[in-house]
């Protein structure tokens, strides 16, 4: 099947559950960590990548850029020319599936676990090494998004089929803990089944159900992999915007809704991944979500939302800890929403597809599945978080940990890291 597909119908867009309360009180904010604190391990880095937005360091909206230009703006309609699929598609040579497979089945063989792939432990062919951190740059400064074709997920076992995952991961980041629970090998699955009700947004991580997931991007301190394992019966796929594209859009169209998304008093929630051993972390962080480092050149704006954290914190609301959702904000999420899906590339992953994505440059939508009855597997995909520091290419963040190997990502406590070889 060809990757580019007709999009579908545009989905409602507003949260599954009740309005928000008005504010009662303010809470004081987070306690940041002392200046130059070491983070050079799980137990100091706690819950990186969850930080506020540190104003200080962030360019106001009238420096922002009106239009920005470079190879990180990109159209659908160029994308989906046949002539340009091989900017952002390729297959997987003979030659490298058989060196990961080497690599991967000698690792396994090796009983060392999975959790200990990364660069200094693994030794791939300079050759594939070199298609990988090309890959990174192109991810990093280019188009934000590739899809590698043909892993074959269906003849390896699925302890092999990790393996070779994190190994081509380990090239384009540094794992780091995707929740709670220390998964640094991620599965999309829907697992949560009828316990979604869409009234309980803020304990139930929308990667484990069925639901459309509106643009948004993860919390990966730099890309997303994604590995298609088994495919749903309907629904479940894919679409990538240039944050910068829609950032032009809404320059040009609404300047009053960039302005919005600029501002630095937006609340997500953190549904509960807080680290209990650190004192003064609040349960959400307060952030812009179009957001300049000061100094940066105008191509280092980022675009980073995902509604159904804005939309779960009716509860900190309603205990008057934070103001609700303003009309301006729910207005802004709307149009940002509504020009992401009419700027979008729209994608169908098949299995062996394995999807990598900027968290920085490029925002990220799935529409809902409906899985296949059993016993026919549901749908999966395999997925990584690889943390881009500023040293290895990443773009620069105003939060405390940007140059941290593994900044971003959800560290709670000194949960160590585990590779589940399914869904937990
Ligand atoms: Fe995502």
């Amino acid at each position: 099947m060809a990757p580019v597909a007709t999009a579908p119908p545009a989905p409602s867009f507003a949260p599954p559950a009740g309005d928000t309360h008005p504010l009662k009180s303010q809470a004081g904010s987070r306690v940041p960590p002392p200046p130059g604190a070491e983070v050079s391990s799980l137990a100091n880095i706690l819950t990186s990548g969850q930080y506020d937005t540190d104003v200080s360091l962030i360019t106001p909206y009238e420096q922002l850029p009106t239009k920005i230009e470079g190879p990180t703006v990109w159209t659908r309609e160029e994308y989906e020319k046949p002539e340009n699929q091989e900017r952002w598609i390729r297959r997987w040579s003979e030659e490298e599936i058989g060196q990961l497979e080497t690599a991967a089945k000698d690792w396994v063989a090796s009983g060392r676990p999975h959790e200990e792939i990364e660069r200094a432990t693994i030794n791939l062919p300079l050759s594939l090494q070199s298609t990988l951190l090309s890959l990174r740059q192109k991810i990093l400064h280019g188009s934000g998004f590739y899809v590698f074709k043909g892993f074959p997920v269906d003849r390896w076992p699925i302890e092999v089929t990790a393996a070779a995952y994190l190994m081509v991961g380990a090239y384009l980041g540094n794992s780091v803990s995707q929740n709670g629970r220390g998964h640094i090998l991620g599965h999309v699955k829907d697992i949560e089944g009828d316990k979604f009700t869409g009234d309980n947004i803020d304990k139930i991580r929308i990667y484990r159900t069925s639901a459309r997931q509106h643009f948004h991007v993860d919390s990966s301190g730099g890309l997303i992999g994604l590995c298609c394992l088994a495919r749903s019966l309907e629904g479940g796929e894919s679409d990538v915007v240039s944050s910068h594209a829609l950032w032009n859009h809404l320059q040009a169209h609404r300047p009053d809704v960039a302005r919005t998304l600029a501002e630095p008093n937006w609340y997500f929630d953190r549904k509960g991944e807080v680290s209990t051993s650190k004192e003064g972390q609040n349960p959400w962080m307060k952030r812009s979500i179009a957001t300049l480092v000061k100094g940066q050149p105008d191509n280092r704006l980022t675009v980073q939302i995902d509604p159904y954290y804005l939309w779960s914190t009716t509860r900190f609301v309603e205990a008057g800890q934070i103001p609700p959702l303003s009309a301006a904000q729910k207005e802004a999420m709307q149009v940002l929403e509504e020009t992401a899906q009419k700027l979008a590339l729209h994608m169908i992953l098949e299995v062996g597809d394995c999807q990598f994505v900027s968290d920085s440059s490029v925002l990220h939508a799935r529409t809902a599945y409906k899985d296949h009855p059993p016993p026919h597997p549901r749908r999966h995909l395999l997925r990584l978080w690889l943390s881009t520091p500023v040293s290895e290419g990443g773009w620069v963040t105003p939060f405390p940990d940007a140059d941290h190997p593994r900044r971003g990502g959800i560290q709670v406590d000194e949960q160590p890291h585990r590779c589940p070889l399914d869904a937990e």
